[in-house]
């Protein structure tokens, strides 16, 4: 693993941006999203910049389960809003939320993963830490499936809407082994309720009990941190 620290989000968000410049730059064609509060500053800095990405795909992690695309908290809109309203991409996968076949759902979007090899995957981590919605007891063998979000994830993601029983309880996410077939995972962590979880991925054993544990096992990760989520490193 490659760890860098920075002084905060922002400064997080330009290395975060160098990142995909590189990916870009070496031929990646293949864009794995998330959304979250993390991944903003880097869009940013994508929408800010001449990169163009109207040749390329997009492949998102996550989506929750009933929300239409235009939901304003569902991850499509997220998407649409932080950057591809800015910066089209040629296709644009994410989870179908609407699907209530999740059995259909999940063929489904294994075969978008399939056929669209994932060049660079970009991820937030949680204060659990679950990568994607792979909450702790995750399966690490598990492509596509549907999730029923722990209580922690719900207390978590409530800030983004009216009040916590508005969270939606499940949502599609792609499992850790699709994760891990990215040819380069980006994994960016910002604030002190994440030190723990970074202690835990980084320096911890591989276990289900900390989903992004398993990014070990990866030949190439990039890990971008600011000061207080590598507060508690050795
Ligand atoms: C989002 C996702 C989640 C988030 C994680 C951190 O697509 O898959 O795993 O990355 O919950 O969320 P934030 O960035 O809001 O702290």
């Amino acid at each position: 693993m490659n760890v860098i620290i920075v002084k905060d989000r922002t400064e997080g968000g330009r290395k975060g941006f160098e990142v995909f410049q590189n990916a870009y730059r070496n031929g990646a064609k293949v864009f794995g999203l998330a959304t979250g509060s993390t991944p903003v500053t880097t869009y940013e800095e994508l929408t800010k910049s001449d990169l163009d990405f109207s040749q390329m795909t997009s492949v998102n992690l996550d989506e929750y389960v009933g929300l239409a695309p235009d939901h304003p908290q569902s991850y499509h809109y997220f998407m649409q809003k932080h950057l591809f309203d800015q910066k089209p991409f040629a296709h644009s996968y994410v989870p179908d939320g609407l699907n209530s076949d999740a059995e259909a759902e999940m063929k489904r979007y294994d075969q978008v993963i399939a056929d669209n090899p994932i060049d660079l995957q970009i991820l937030g981590l949680g204060q659990n830490g679950h990568i994607g919605f792979n909450e702790p007891g995750t399966d690490p063998a598990l492509g596509t499936h549907k999730v029923a979000l722990t209580e922690s994830t719900i207390k978590a993601n409530a800030r983004f809407f009216k009040n916590e029983d508005e969270v939606p309880r499940y949502a599609y996410s792609m499992g850790i082994a699709s994760i891990l077939t990215s040819k380069h995972i980006l994994l960016e962590a910002f604030g002190p309720e994440k030190a723990e979880a970074v202690k835990a991925m980084i320096e911890g054993p591989i276990t289900t009990d900390v989903p992004a544990s398993f990014l070990q096992q990866h030949n190439q990760v990039t890990i971008i941190i600011d000061e207080a989520a590598a507060s508690q490193l050795s």
